[in-house]
């Protein structure tokens, strides 16, 4: 960080570089661009492909906002379809019969660190371009046709956020964009320097959406200890998938064997949500439910006119899921403390 208050270049410049080509070779991309926010990555990845008004692009409603918010706000329709119990992820099956000749792009999310069936989703709606969204996926691996493939690898487009709870965080906001495809990877460098390959002569309109280096060297500090950080965490999945195994009221997650979840939330489903996280509360142990309403029902999409019912997997799943602590510092004892508060609860 001295490094940069001494060169006094504090917005792109030589460390955002060499954390994009970190980034890049992390996720066994040819190119990786830092932006703003993750939400700005999926903003400028969609204009990148020319999504706009009339455009379709679908998507799962078990989300974080951003990932509905930016279709809107680059002016097309988000189009929900549901997501698969066991993953909370996007269902190939639902995505493709969602498709119609307005779909632009499809964006599946690897939600709480397991990668979507990206595979599957591409193969399903073959010539629309697949813009991962793996702002909680950094370093997860997914098997695909016998390889492990990293997160963003295996899309058009790869999308991270560098918000401060992702295992990858920063002091502050930031985002990458990774992609093997050389001219959208020289569009999205053009559109967050507002357009301009050249300053001050514009191509295009673009954004101001541009990483800060003092951002790039806190995560190139970071970088190196990721691995070791998503292993512990799974570490502490195994520990609560043993100590909750025989917990009636409880579901642990599921993770297909074919993936390497990073764990950014570890995410039961719990008879008695609300009261059990009301329970863990009065026992000092900080939860969150991600997420209470899925987007398709958010009133900001009432226009859209879904109803409850349309995704009923995604429903379930916002009244059942609780994320525990699962960061890598937690001790033994919390581990316990944390398992043996939600034994109590259920009387186990
Ligand atoms: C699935 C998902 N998409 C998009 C984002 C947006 O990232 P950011 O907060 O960096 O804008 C987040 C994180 O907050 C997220 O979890």
């Amino acid at each position: 960080m001295m490094e940069v208050v001494d060169a006094q270049t504090f917005i792109l410049g030589a460390p955002v570089e060499r954390l994009e080509a970190e980034v890049a070779a992390l996720s066994r991309t040819r190119h990786a661009i830092g932006c703003a926010s993750g939400t700005d990555a999926l903003l400028l990845a969609m204009r990148a492909l020319d999504i706009g008004r009339g455009d379709e692009v679908v998507t799962t409603p078990f989300t974080f906002f951003a990932t509905a918010g930016t279709i809107h706000n680059v002016g097309a329709t988000p189009v929900f379809v549901d997501v698969e119990p066991d993953s909370f992820n996007i269902a190939p099956a639902a995505a493709a019969a969602a498709r119609t000749d307005r779909t632009k792009a499809v964006i599946p999310v690897d939600l709480f660190g397991q990668m979507a069936a990206v595979e599957q989703v591409a193969a399903a709606m073959p010539g629309v371009p697949v813009i991962e969204d793996a702002a909680q996926s950094i370093g997860a691996r997914r098997r695909i046709d016998g390889e492990w493939r990293m997160a963003g690898e295996a899309a058009t487009i790869g999308t991270f956020s560098f918000f401060p709870s992702k295992n990858l965080g920063g002091y502050g906001d930031g985002g990458m964009i990774v992609t093997q495809d050389d001219a959208i990877a020289t569009r999205l460098k053009r559109l967050r320097v507002h357009g301009g390959a050249t300053q001050y002569f514009h191509d295009e309109v673009g954004y101001n959406s541009r990483l800060d280096a003092l951002q790039a060297a806190v995560l190139r500090a970071k970088l190196p200890h990721l691995a070791a950080w998503s292993a512990k965490r799974r570490e502490n999945a195994r520990y609560y998938d043993a100590a909750l195994a025989d917990v009636g009221g409880v579901r642990t997650p599921v993770i297909d064997p074919d993936n390497e979840s990073i764990f950014n939330q570890y995410t039961i489903r719990a008879e008695r949500r609300d009261d059990l996280q009301a329970h863990l509360k009065s026992r000092g142990i900080g939860t969150s439910v991600y997420y209470p309403l899925p987007l398709h029902l958010q009133p900001c999409f009432a226009y859209l006119g879904y109803r409850q019912g349309q995704c009923p997997e995604a429903e379930r799943a916002a009244g059942e899921v609780l994320s525990l602590p699962i960061y890598p510092e937690l001790t033994r004892a919390q581990l316990d403390e944390v398992a043996g508060a939600v034994r109590e609860y259920y009387g186990a």
